[in-house]
């Protein structure tokens, strides 16, 4: 299947896409995990993004498009992917349209996760994610299982330098603007399902399961 996640900063994208992704058997695909790792690195990717992240503006679109074209043309995106953060733009959705296309594609699915602005900033503020590998925790309602280390993988857990509230804000600031208008693009395409983001984890994760099902039960 291939898929795309969409849903404001902290909607549980990559909470969701994680399970998905073990789930369905393809790889989580997720710019921000990206920049990130690069911002680590240090690498040149990464002194660019930086600038953007750490105020909460988007990263350009050539930069990040460039770099996602690459990902989906690695081996393990054959049998699918699921995109988390990606597209964020109407000129990125374009982009993999034309990419998808040229590789005679398409998107079966488009997730939406709806999740109010106050318990988005609610949310962000318990956030710790794996300094490694990326994986989501929250102090309150998804606690690993030693304190400050990533049940997965053994990294630390750290608090992400956009997570301060006011980097929040900017941060939905600019998801109304560019983003959201996204959910239109594919509603327009007859791919888009919206779910309710604020029930717990599972709840989510077995909705949107049971869609996914329905749809390549119908698409065969
Ligand atoms: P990115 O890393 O994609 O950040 P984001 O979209 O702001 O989303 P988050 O990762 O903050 O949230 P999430 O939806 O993954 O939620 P999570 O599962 O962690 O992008 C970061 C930056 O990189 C951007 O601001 C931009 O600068 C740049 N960038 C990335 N992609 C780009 C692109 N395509 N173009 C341009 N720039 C780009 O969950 C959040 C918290 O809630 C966690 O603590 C989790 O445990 C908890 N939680 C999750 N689900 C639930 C639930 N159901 N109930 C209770 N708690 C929950
Ligand atoms: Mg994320
Ligand atoms: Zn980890």
């Amino acid at each position: 299947m291939r898929i795309v996640l969409l849903g404001a900063p902290g909607a549980g994208k990559g909470t969701q896409a994680g399970i998905l992704s073990k789930r369905l058997n393809i790889p989580h695909i997720s710019t921000g995990d990206i920049f990130r790792a690069n911002i680590q690195k240090g690498t040149e990717l990464g002194l660019k993004a930086k600038e953007f992240i750490d105020r909460g503006k988007l990263v350009p679109d050539d930069l990040t498009v460039s770099i996602v074209k690459d990902r989906l043309l690695k081996d393990d995106c054959q049998r699918g992917f699921i995109l988390d953060g990606f597209p964020r733009t109407i000129p990125q959705a374009e982009s993999l349209d034309n990419e998808l296309s040229g590789l005679g594609i398409k998107l079966d699915a488009v997730i939406n996760l709806e999740v109010p602005d106050e318990v988005i900033v609610r949310r962000m503020q318990g956030r710790r994610v794996c300094a490694r590998c990326g994986k989501p925790y929250h102090v309150l309602t998804l606690k690993p299982k030693q304190e400050g280390i990533c049940d997965v993988c053994g990294g630390p857990l750290i608090v992400r330098d956009d997570d301060k509230e006011e980097t929040v804000r900017e941060r939905l600031r600019v998801y109304y603007k560019n983003t959201e208008p996204l959910t239109g693009y594919y509603e327009s395409k007859g791919i888009l399902y919206n779910f309710d983001g604020t029930k717990d984890i599972e709840v989510t994760t077995g909705e949107i399961m049971s869609k996914l099902e329905q749809i390549t039960g119908k698409t065969g």
